[in-house]
C-alpha cells in the first residue's frame, strides 16, 4: 500500500489537558473521500484541529505528508473550510480578497497576489455560483454564499488535501447540491477530501468510506459494512433504525412515524 496522505497513530488530542479524541488510528490514502460523522461534541471538529495544528497533542502521532504536525504550528499546504460562523453584517472584506486569503495559508513567497491569481479567484467564483461577486463585502452574503466561499478560498491553493468541517450544515438544497458536485469534482481530479458531516443519510449514500467518532473511533468502512443499528447505537448512544433498499440505506430514528425519515436523495 503506498505511504498515506494523512495519518493518526495512537493520537489522543484535546484542549487545555483534557482529551477530546482518544486513541485514534486513523490512515488515510491519497485520493480517498472519507467523512467522519458522530454527534454533536464527539470530536469530530477536533480530530480535523489536530491536522491544522489548532489542539494540543497529548499522545500519539498526526503525519501529513510524511510530516509530524507539531500542535502550535499551523499546518500549510491544505485546504480547510471551517465550521461555517456567519460574519458579521458590516465585515468589509470583499469576496475575491476572502478567496485569495486561501494563498495565504499556502507557501506563498510573495506577500501580493498576481493578476493569474486574481483570475484564479474570480474563475472559482463563478464556478461556485458567485460570478460577479468578486468586489461584494462578505457580511452582505447569505449563508450559502458564504459557505461556498469558504469552499473557493479552501480550493485556491490546489492543496492535495481539503478538509471541511460540516459543509453540509445550513445550507440550502441547492447550495448542497453544488457543494456535493464540486467536491465529487475536486476527487475525482484527485484530490483527498475528509469531511464531517451530521447527514448520515447523505453520507450513507454518497461516500466510499465512513468513521464513527464518539471521543474513540467506533467504526471505520464501507456504509454497508458501518450503517448498522448496532454500530450507530454505539455511536450515538441512540435507538437508531436501518432500512436498506437495493443499495440505498436509509437511517431514521426508533420513532414509528414517518416524518423522522428523512431520504437520501
Ligand atoms: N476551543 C475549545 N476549548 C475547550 N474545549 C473545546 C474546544 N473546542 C471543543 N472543545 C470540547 O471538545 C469536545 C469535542 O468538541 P468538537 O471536536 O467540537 O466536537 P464536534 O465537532 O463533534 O461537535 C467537546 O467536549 C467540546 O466542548
Ligand atoms: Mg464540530
Amino acid at each position: 500500500m503506498s505511504s498515506p496522505i494523512l495519518a493518526f497513530d495512537g493520537v489522543t488530542a484535546g484542549y487545555r489537558g483534557k482529551p477530546a479524541i482518544e486513541a485514534v488510528d486513523l490512515h488515510i490514502q491519497p485520493g480517498e473521500l472519507v467523512g467522519i460523522v458522530g454527534p454533536s461534541g464527539s470530536g469530530k471538529s477536533t480530530l480535523l484541529r489536530a491536522v491544522t495544528g489548532t489542539t494540543d497533542i497529548y499522545a500519539g502521532t498526526v503525519t501529513l505528508h510524511d510530516r509530524r504536525v507539531r500542535a502550535g504550528h499551523p499546518t500549510r499546504d491544505i485546504g480547510f473550510v471551517p465550521q461555517l460562523a456567519l460574519v458579521e453584517p458590516d465585515t468589509p472584506l470583499r469576496a475575491a480578497d476572502a478567496v485569495l486569503h486561501g494563498l495565504a495559508a499556502s507557501s506563498r513567497r510573495v506577500p501580493w497576489y498576481s493578476k493569474a491569481e486574481r483570475a484564479k479567484a474570480s474563475a472559482l467564483l463563478e464556478r461556485l455560483g458567485l460570478a460577479g461577486y468578486e468586489r461584494q463585502p462578505i457580511g452582505e452574503l447569505s449563508g450559502g454564499q458564504q459557505q461556498r466561499l469558504l469552499l473557493a478560498r479552501a480550493m485556491i491553493a490546489d492543496s492535495s488535501l481539503v478538509m471541511l468541517d460540516e459543509p453540509t450544515s445550513g445550507v440550502d438544497l441547492q447550495t448542497l447540491q453544488d457543494i456535493l458536485g464540486l467536491l465529487d469534482e475536486l476527487n475525482r481530479a484527485g484530490t483527498t477530501i475528509v469531511l464531517t458531516t451530521h447527514d448520515l443519510n447523505w453520507v450513507a449514500a454518497s461516500l466510499p468510506r465512513i468513521v464513527c467518532i464518539n471521543q474513540r473511533i467506533v467504526a471505520d468502512g464501507a456504509p454497508a459494512d458501518v450503517m448498522t443499528a448496532e454500530v450507530l447505537e454505539r455511536t450515538y448512544g441512540a435507538s437508531v433504525r436501518i432500512v436498506r433498499d437495493g443499495d440505498r440505506i436509509l437511517v431514521t430514528d426508533d420513532r414509528p412515524h414517518a416524518a423522522s425519515t428523512s431520504e437520501a436523495r
